[in-house]
């Protein structure tokens, strides 16, 4: 094994507009689904809100400052909907001006500008007209992605449509756990659809502008059968890989939903959302796929054990599901070490998800993993910096499995970690830290993380397997 990373292999970090932006009614920005889901009790951990985050919206240069200190190749941020196009209603030229200033800040520094249109912040005033159930607000969807790319197209090159959408369907409007926090699998169903369609016709019309490099994130994961002599694990595994890899692989790569799931979601008529010629828009070419992945999902189909956790992220509360059609699933503890946020730690997950890809959908245009990073509960030690040494062998620990993956003919080309900054980590408010750079959400002071700094070493070739 080489292990060594392609020229021109991309080194990135990467954020979200709603968990780091603030500034959250400035300048024209409206609420989007966060703000007002944030604002129900009990909806987010300790009361948090996205309002001020880390305020990012004001320390904007001397947060791509930092960047340059790292050494980042590119950096991976979300425009927010709601400020661009408020309410839907016009397009606000000030919420573009943030963005402008941005992408010009990042060349200024040599850093390549990696922009996602939806990191799940969709405006209050669309959801108020049934959000992502409502097939319009794909269309409006197309009509934003247009707007952003008038203005930014001359100098971005890297156009995202969509991150996770897994989560900003089943997970906001079944598992109720994220914005709007509905749980109604058959909406959540026509969610997925509709933000498959969204997806389609914003790159055919991002394409049409111009745009070269148009692609989608998606979170992806191995679903390991808990006992692989056990029918009921199997097919528990294969139920979830249908829900959460097929169901977005197959329309985006392959223009079809995969059989089984439509027999799985049966009682939910969701063909019924999906119209004639839907799926050739959806299937729309893109020239790369971007992976974010964490952890792999240990299930079972047996009844629950003891031990097992109930339902699919530890936020769940008792009783609420992301799945739909996919009822019974549980999730044994596997004996690896844990993070915060309670995922298991184990990268060769990642290593064999992208050969994986590659080798099932050959089809597939280059690979990006566009997330991967751990929270851990970090502190500033007296001599003032973060000794987060789990976080740096995580993230030397991964990157060694995409240097592994490329090995075995993965074709990766860049690494963005998660995240830049400590920020707002959606229903866990501020209490979950995934930065590798600490923030101190009193002061906002920035500290650069030894994880932060051993990234910069790996960014500058001084890269050697562990
Ligand atoms: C994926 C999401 O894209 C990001 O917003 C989130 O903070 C991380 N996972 C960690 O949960």
């Amino acid at each position: 094994m080489t292990n060594t990373f392609p020229p021109g292999f991309l080194w990135g970090s990467a954020t979200a507009a709603a968990q780091i932006e603030g500034a959250a009614h400035e300048d024209g920005k409206e609420d989007s689904i966060w703000d007002a889901y944030a604002r129900v009790p009990g909806a987010v951990a300790n009361g948090h809100t996205p309002e001020v985050a880390v305020d990012h919206y004001h320390r904007m240069p001397q947060d791509v400052a930092l960047m340059k200190r790292l050494g980042l190749g590119s950096y991976r941020f979300s425009t927010s909907w709601a400020r661009v196009k408020p309410g839907d209603r016009f397009v606000n030229g000030k919420g573009l001006d943030f963005y402008s200033r941005l992408v010009d800040e990042l060349l200024d520094a040599d850093i390549l500008p990696w922009l996602t249109l939806y990191h799940w912040d969709l405006p209050q005033a669309l959801e108020e007209k049934g959000g992502w159930t409502n097939r319009d607000t794909a269309y409006r969807f197309q009509d934003y992605a247009a707007a952003v790319y008038d203005r930014l197209g001359d100098r971005v090159q890297h156009w995202t449509t969509f991150n996770e959408p897994l989560c900003s369907s089943l997970i906001g409007y079944a598992g109720g756990e994220h914005a709007p926090g509905r749980q109604e699998p058959r909406a959540a169903l026509a969610a997925l659809h509709h933000q498959h369609l969204a997806h389609g016709l914003a790159t055919g019309v991002l394409r049409e502008l111009g745009a070269q490099n148009i692609g989608i994130t998606l979170n992806l994961t191995n679903a390991i059968p808990d006992d692989p002599e056990d029918e009921r694990d199997v097919d528990a595994a294969r139920r979830l890989d249908a829900l959460w890899n097929r169901a977005f692989l197959e329309p985006i790569v392959l223009g079809r939903y995969p059989a089984d799931l439509l027999e799985d979601v049966a009682k939910y008529r969701f063909e019924e959302f999906v119209q004639q010629g839907d799926l050739e828009i959806i299937a729309a070419l893109i020239d790369f796929l971007g992976v974010n992945h964490y952890h792999d999902d240990n299930v079972s189909g047996r009844p629950l054990p003891e031990n097992a956790r109930p339902s699919l992220r530890p936020t769940d509360k008792p009783g609420r599901s992301p799945f739909v059609g996919s009822e019974h699933l549980t999730f044994p503890t596997r004996r690896l070490p844990r993070t915060a946020m309670d995922w298991e730690v184990n990268p060769d997950g990642l290593r064999t998800l992208l050969v994986r890809l590659g080798r099932e959908y050959p089809t597939l245009p280059p690979l990006y993993v566009t997330e991967n990073g751990a929270a851990y509960d970090d502190e500033v030690s007296e001599d003032g910096h973060v000794h987060d040494a789990q976080r740096t062998a995580y993230i030397r620990a991964h990157i060694d499995a995409v240097a592994a993956a490329i090995d075995e003919g993965a074709d990766v080309r860049g690494y963005f970690v998660w995240s830049l900054l400590d920020n707002f980590e959606w229903a866990w408010g501020y209490n979950k830290r995934f930065g590798i750079v600490r923030v101190d959400y009193r002061t906002q002071e920035r500290i650069i993380k030894d994880s932060g700094l051993e990234y910069a070493r790996i960014i500058a070739g001084e890269y050697a397997p562990s």
